[in-house]
């Protein structure tokens, strides 16, 4: 068995040997939010399943292809779809395909998902920077020995770094910027990420906003770290697909409404539009 580091460049290997082109920004696509890669121009789409020690994911919703081409110009690695603890895998596993970006030359990632709502003030398929995280998951990807051959960019690669600019102020600032152009408001939230698969019990919600978390999901968490692991700077958008348990009751004000994968999917593919129209103009501005 080769290492994680020798498994990453073969993998980044493959990738080479189907494209020329050097991707700049990654991107993550969650649920529901696939179909944004469509908007890449000149492509190879690469099935995980054909990229050496890529893990695959097994959700509805995520198709699983490493989409590699440009958007307005700016070379870009799509990934449509990725893998969560919560399907078994580890956190080697969940965080590979950032390693791969990052051997690939990725300085950006912008990882994005479907949350669920915990601050009041937001309401279904609304769009929301991610300020910062809390890590509830039980774990943590960089745990293990430190392999500094990741840390590819100044100041990358140590056993312990820095996650208190994790979400990139500057990037979220111009993300900020673009939505109010497009004349709407982009908030800003802490994500609260789980191991899932099961949604979380109203009590757990209410527990959450105590600690100041305003959206939770199961997902993201570790691909930044490793991403700042990797000196790698990040934005991060959450897309509303529903109110978090309890948060929302029915018109009868007793039972607390039901979360489903479905709602979750629906949600994502109605507000496509404007999760794309706001992504096509941020990413010139990002690598800029
Ligand atoms: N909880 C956790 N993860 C989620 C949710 C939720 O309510 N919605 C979408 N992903």
């Amino acid at each position: 068995m080769t290492d994680l580091y020798h498994q990453a460049q073969a993998a980044a290997e493959y990738i080479r040997s189907r494209t020329t082109l050097q991707p700049r920004l990654g991107l993550i696509l969650g649920s529901g939010l696939g179909d944004f890669a469509q908007q890449v121009e000149n492509d190879v789409a690469i099935p995980y399943s054909e990229i050496p020690h890529f893990p695959q994911s097994t959700v509805e919703g995520h198709p699983g292809r490493l989409v590699l081409g440009t958007i307005a110009g700016v070379p870009i690695a799509v990934m449509q779809g990725r893998v969560h603890a919560y399907e078994g895998y580890s956190m080697a596993q969940v965080t590979f395909p950032v390693r791969v970006l990052g051997l690939l030359g990725v300085e950006r990632l912008i990882v994005t998902n479907a949350a669920g709502g915990i601050n009041t003030r937001y309401r279904q398929g609304a769009i929301v920077a991610i300020s910062d995280h809390i890590n509830l998951t039980g774990a943590n990807a960089a745990a293990g020995p430190n392999e500094p051959r990741f840390g590819l960019l100044p100041g990358s690669g140590q056993r312990f770094f820095d996650m208190s600019a994790a979400y990139s102020p500057r990037l979220r600032k111009l993300a900020r910027e673009e939505a109010s152009k497009q004349g709407w408001t982009l908030d800003e939230g802490v994500y609260v990420a789980v191991l899932g698969p099961s949604y979380e019990t109203p009590a757990e919600i209410r527990s959450f906003r105590t600690l100041g978390a305003d959206l939770v999901g199961m997902s993201t968490v570790h691909e930044v770290i490793i991403a700042r692991h990797m000196g790698i700077e990040v934005l991060g958008l959450s897309v509303v697909t529903n109110m978090a348990a309890g948060v929302t009751r029915s018109a009868e004000e007793t039972e607390a409404q039901p979360i489903d994968h479905q709602e979750v999917m629906q949600t994502g593919q109605r507000i496509a539009q404007q999760f794309t129209s706001l992504l096509t103009a941020l990413i010139p501005q990002l690598v800029g």
